[in-house]
């Protein structure tokens, strides 16, 4: 499975965690140098230690009265001592030693120079012609100390850095972002009839061919349908006459012929050329709808249009349509010509395919829901997913091409609105519903349902 991840989350992560393993590599490094660079301080400290002290004890060695005088240092005042020293001759046996200091730190027999213990650094140095030796030491933990509390040192800025850059790279990249961000929604959020060219304006350079590729693809995309809308329109409205005067002939035929048989094939042919003038008009809705044009420049009170178009079917249909109007205006950017077209088809539906024993429900309340509701059979639901394609129809025995609810569907899409379609209709067991928030026309479109 593939994962679209935050390209600004995974640079920022990613440049993050680079830079913390440089701080640390950069850390470690400087570590060893400073550890380094610490030991020779340490080491010449304790070299220049033992050659201060070497004299002072020897003088006081050889000005002993008695052999047996004090071995140990007098400390002046109490305190701890870093590095302890002893003096020893060259059998090794003690003669001065500092008042911390362990001879078992020490080697059974004194020696020059560096040497290192599991726990201490020694330096030895002779005098009197070898035969007195002071030996420095200094506890290693000192020493570990000091380069732990160093390392640390240069570790704490982390803690800073690490959240500083997390923000600062989030923010850059927000930051350069942004033009890409506004391309994604302005492509995003657009309905699907507005295929105008995107805004590339303020891209970053790698995205601009991206851009230029979908406005290119827009462009020939709206073309395309340009054309596939302008024949529909133009063939339907071609039709028409032809088809008017062809009826109008075949009526007047009919009225002429005696022979009963002759006159049911023209009644046929009167069927035929009346279906196909109803198939041309409702192309013409089709592109009237698909064309865009939905909208119109002021908002209009839909509820007068509602009445007389639900009065009109009234008229046909007697007693079938429950109609429930708000009190108040319902103001819509939606076209009352448009508006139309959509009410007569759905209406229509609704009497053409609902249960003619029972009343079509059509109702328009003041938060501009419209909804047409009607008994009947259960659309399935895969099935009611298909009804908004054109030519799409559903086990039915009335006449009809299946344009009627893709008509629709045009109109609600390409102004903002969304068509619901429900079966069974809500709060009830059966039945079908079409709703549509009028209000929402010059908005976007919303997911269908
Ligand atoms: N109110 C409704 N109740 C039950 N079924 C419906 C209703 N409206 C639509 N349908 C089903 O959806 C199908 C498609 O409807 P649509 O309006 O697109 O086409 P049509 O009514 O068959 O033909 P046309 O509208 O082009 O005359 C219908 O054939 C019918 O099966
Ligand atoms: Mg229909």
């Amino acid at each position: 499975m593939r994962h679209n991840r935050s390209l600004q989350k995974r640079l920022g992560v990613g440049l993050t965690l680079g830079a913390t393993l440089l701080w640390l590599l950069g850390v470690a490094a400087s570590g060893l140098v400073a550890q380094h660079e610490m030991n020779e301080v340490f080491d010449s400290a304790l070299e220049e230690t033992a050659q201060r002290i070497l004299p002072l004890a020897v003088t006081d060695i050889l000005n002993r009265e008695t052999a047996t005088g004090s071995r140990t240092a007098p400390a002046l005042k109490e305190h701890d001592e870093y590095l302890t020293y002893v003096v020893r001759d060259r059998q090794g046996a003690l003669l001065l030693q500092s008042h911390d200091a362990d001879p078992d730190v020490f080697a059974a027999l004194p020696r020059e120079g560096f040497t290192d213990t599991p726990t201490h650094r020694i330096y030895g140095a002779s005098a009197v012609s070898d035969t007195i030796y002071i030996e420095v030491a200094e506890p290693l933990a000192h020493r570990r100390e000091a380069a732990l509390e160093a390392g640390l040192a240069l570790l704490a800025p982390l803690f800073i850095l690490i959240p500083v850059s997390l923000f600062g790279i989030w923010w850059v990249l927000r930051l350069s972002l942004r033009p890409v961000v506004e391309f994604q929604q302005s492509i995003e959020s657009r309905g699907a009839s507005d295929l105008s060219p995107v805004n590339q304006d303020g891209l970053p350079e790698e995205f601009e061919p991206t851009a230029v590729a979908v406005n290119r693809l827009l462009e020939r995309l709206n073309r395309a349908l340009d054309a596939e809308r302008s024949f529909t329109a133009n063939s339907a409205h071609e039709l028409r006459t032809p088809l008017a005067t062809a009826l109008a002939k075949v009526q007047r035929l009919k009225t002429q012929l005696e022979d009963q048989h002759l006159r049911k094939n023209v009644v046929e042919i009167e069927e035929a050329l009346r279906s196909l003038s109803t198939l041309s008009g409702k192309l013409l809705e089709l592109a009237k709808a698909e064309g865009g044009g939905a909208l119109s420049q002021s908002p209009h009170n839909l509820v007068p249009i509602l009445a007389m178009i639900a009065r009109d079917f009234e008229s046909r249909t007697p007693d079938r349509i429950r109609l429930t109007l708000p009190e108040g205006e319902v103001q819509s950017l939606l076209d009352p010509d448009v508006f139309a077209i959509l009410i007569r088809n759905l209406i229509e539906n609704a009497l053409k395919h609902g249960d003619k024993q029972q009343p079509v429900d059509v109702s328009l309340t003041g938060a501009g829901i419209l909804r047409v509701c009607n008994g009947g059979d259960i659309v399935p639901p895969d099935q009611l997913a298909l009804l908004r394609n054109r030519f799409s129809r559903y086990d039915t025995k009335a006449a009809g091409s299946g344009l009627g609810l893709a008509i629709a569907d045009a109109i609600a899409s390409g102004s903002g609105m969304t068509l619901h379609l429900r079966s069974p209709a809500s709060g009830r067991a059966d039945g079908f519903e079409a709703e549509v928030n009028v209000t929402h026309a010059g908005g976007n479109s919303g997911p269908c349902t």
